[in-house]
């Protein structure tokens, strides 16, 4: 067996047919897939095409520099214009581009109208700070409408932004602000999580402070600040500017200039479960191109009659493609909510479906998991039946989490897709297409049009159908990564240097491919267990544990074991129902039992944890390594990444 064969386990045969109704409306066709196949840069530039180009572009790839590629290198247009100026000419400024909900429960309906407004003001007040086309800005804000604009105003006068996450810490805020240079922050003085003002404008002080040895030193020349929470911030004048006591004052008129097609848009810093995060690169033309086509066809996007709602924070790459700049780009009306789903009542996401009448919802596992732990009578409570479209992305999604997602919140009828992408893809590269695709619980199915992948060995031969490997992606694609920022060599490294005689680009995740030669994604590489020898991936394990009735979310790890190498071990998050009936004892024989009984004795867990949470990172990835470090008995490493810090502690009591 190679070594990097990943043995398939379980067997998962439930299909679901697009309805004729839905195929009969749906945005994308089956016809998408053989136009791509017989001319995939043709494809890709007549998806181009569908955006404003100040000046046609007549390349389309340019790949005599691998892995570097140009994607439209002569063509110019201005990001910011697409997503804005270009829908108001056209007469639908009126058009509501942001339902926005705060978490205390304070609304606002934004226009295309009146975002190009305030996009174009803001534009203006950075230009005046003396923000030039190439220099950097962090933004560091909760999701509010201003955080959307001040992207977009970068995006308007070609500065490239860098969103930090509004949860991350002044250490790691500082280290972004440093590796990009940014010469201005925007932030705001807090914003509104779990109920409480959670402060920014602090952190953002703390960042720019003085420092052991190197002082004040920093390349951030302004700060300004939207006033959101009402909490008190300490002021540093000369620097730091309100928001309110600039932006309306500034002028409205501003036109957009048109940049090159290879113009940086953002940097964008990977979560990461494992090492130290990279400064991701995304260029303008390609990403725009394939952020927006992707959330039409994927999405099923009728921007005329849809309410679109992407769950993700824009400090995550989903929220950059999937609420800034693809929906934007293609006119969508979409909900924009602040706080967390369970503030101030479990139900909170249902009701913000139910009163805005969302029709597509594109969320993540972690958070379809936790609803599950929860139980269904919170969601029933509301009317879901505004839903057609269900997305997932972010995780491998459980079968069992997949078939709850489709009963309790699509009614048994909206098709789910899930999108298999990364941070450096930029965009979804795989996934079934509603009312194309027969759907199957647990797969990401198939590439999307234009996109060339392959699951590979360790010598990068296919691994056919049936079998596990490593996925790579074959062919250069519009919205791929151009870089990370500063440093060329780790760029080549991370993701180009295994496969480098091919020319394929690694993606780090373990595949499996049916006998259909539909992609099933098995987890990172890294968390690959080793069992007597055998491969296993950690998704079908914790797949398993999930199918089982008592089972909310489970977290597999391998440990190191004397008489078979690894043994699998496995932390369980029970659902509320069960906790009260059954012994943690009991559950815990019943689910070793289990997982023998649906995959096989080798699987079948050495130990059983029950625990009351997971170590996720900010983003809502489970965090394996630390799991390691408790089931073989080790201190627990670095748990910076972590969401909640105290998560480690209390799992190691429960563990010990
Ligand atoms: C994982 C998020 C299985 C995968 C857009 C990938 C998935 C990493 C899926 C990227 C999916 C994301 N099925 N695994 N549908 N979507 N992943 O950069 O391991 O935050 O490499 O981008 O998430 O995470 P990132």
């Amino acid at each position: 067996m190679s070594s990097s064969q990943i043995d398939h386990l379980l067997e998962e045969t439930r299909r679901f047919a697009p309805s004729a109704e839905f195929a009969a409306g749906a945005v994308a066709t089956a016809a998408l897939y053989e136009q791509a196949a017989a001319d995939r840069e043709g494809f890709w530039a007549e998806q181009a095409r569908a955006l404003h180009w100040h000046t046609p572009f007549t390349e389309v790839l340019d790949w005599s520099n691998p892995p570097f590629a140009r994607w439209f290198g002569d063509g110019e247009l201005n990001v910011a214009y697409n997503c804005l100026d270009r829908h108001v000419e056209a007469g639908r400024g009126g058009r509501v581009a942001l339902l926005w909900e705060g978490e205390p429960g304070d609304e606002r309906a934004v226009t295309y109208a009146e975002l190009a407004d305030e996009v174009k003001r803001v534009a203006n007040v950075l230009t005046g700070l003396g923000v030039a086309a190439g220099d950097r800005v962090a933004i560091y804000l909760p999701m509010i409408p201003e955080a959307v604009a001040a992207m977009l105003a970068c995006a308007r006068i070609g500065a490239i932004h860098s969103v930090v996450f509004g949860g991350f810490s002044a250490d790691s805020l500082r280290a972004r602000i440093d590796d990009a240079g940014a010469k201005v922050v925007i932030t705001a003085d807090g914003g509104y999580r779990k109920g409480k003002v959670s402060p920014l404008k602090p952190a953002v002080d703390l960042a720019l402070g003085e420092r052991p040895g190197l002082g004040a030193q920093q390349t951030v020349e302004h700060v300004l600040v939207v006033r959101r929470g009402g909490n008190d911030v300490e002021w540093n004048d000369g620097r730091d500017l309100w928001w309110h006591d600039v932006v309306p004052q500034a002028s409205a008129e501003h036109e957009a200039a048109a940049f090159p097609a290879e113009h940086p848009l953002f940097i964008l810093y990977t979560s990461g479960t494992t090492g130290t995060p990279k400064g991701i690169l995304h260029t303008s033309g390609g990403y725009l191109t394939q952020a927006a086509f992707t959330n039409r066809i994927v999405h099923d996007l009728h921007p005329e009659t849809d309410v679109y709602w992407c769950t993700a924070d824009i400090g995550w790459i989903t929220g950059h493609s999937y609420v800034v700049y693809g929906p934007l780009a293609n006119g969508a009306t979409q909900v924009l909510y602040e706080g967390t789903p369970d503030t101030p009542h479990p139900g909170r996401w249902w009701e913000i479906v139910q009163k805005y009448g969302v029709t597509i919802l594109y969320t993540a596992p972690t958070a379809i998991r936790s609803f599950m732990k929860i139980g269904r009578k919170v969601p029933r409570r509301f009317d879901l039946t505004s839903l057609r479209v269900l997305g997932s992305v972010g995780e491998p999604i459980n079968p069992e989490a997949w078939m709850w997602y489709r009963r309790i919140i699509g009614g048994k009828t909206a098709p789910i897709v899930d999108t298999w992408w990364q941070t450096e893809t930029g965009a979804i590269m795989v996934s079934a297409l509603p009312g194309i695709t027969e759907t199957k619980p647990g797969s990401a199915q198939v590439p999307l049009p234009g996109i060339s992948i392959d699951v590979v060995d360790e010598d990068g031969a296919h691994v056919g159908n049936g079998n596990g490997g490593l996925l790579v992606i074959t062919e250069p694609w519009p919205s791929m990564l151009r870089g990370i920022w500063g440093d060329p060599e780790r760029f080549v490294a991370t993701y180009w240097e295994k496969f480098q005689r091919l020319g394929y680009y690694f993606a780090g995740d373990g595949a499996r491919l049916d006998q259909d030669g539909d992609v099933w994604f098995l987890g990172r590489v890294d968390d690959v267990m080793n069992v007597s020898g055998h491969r296993l991936s950690t998704t079908e394990i914790e797949s398993a544990l999930v199918a089982h009735e008592a089972v909310a979310e489970a977290a597999v790890v391998g440990a190191s074991d004397e008489t078979t190498g690894q043994a699998v071990v496995a932390f369980v998050i029970v659902k509320e129902s069960y906790l009260a009936e059954h012994s943690p004892e009991g559950l815990a024989g019943a689910l070793r039992l289990w997982v023998g009984e649906q995959i096989g004795p080798i699987a079948r867990p050495r130990d059983v944890y029950i625990v009351g949470e997971l170590p996720k990172t900010r983003s809502g990835k489970i965090m394996r390594r630390l799991l390691r470090d408790v089931a073989e008995g080790r201190d627990v490493g670095d748990t910076t990444t972590l969401a909640d810090a105290a998560v480690m502690n209390v799992i190691s009591a429960q563990v010990h």
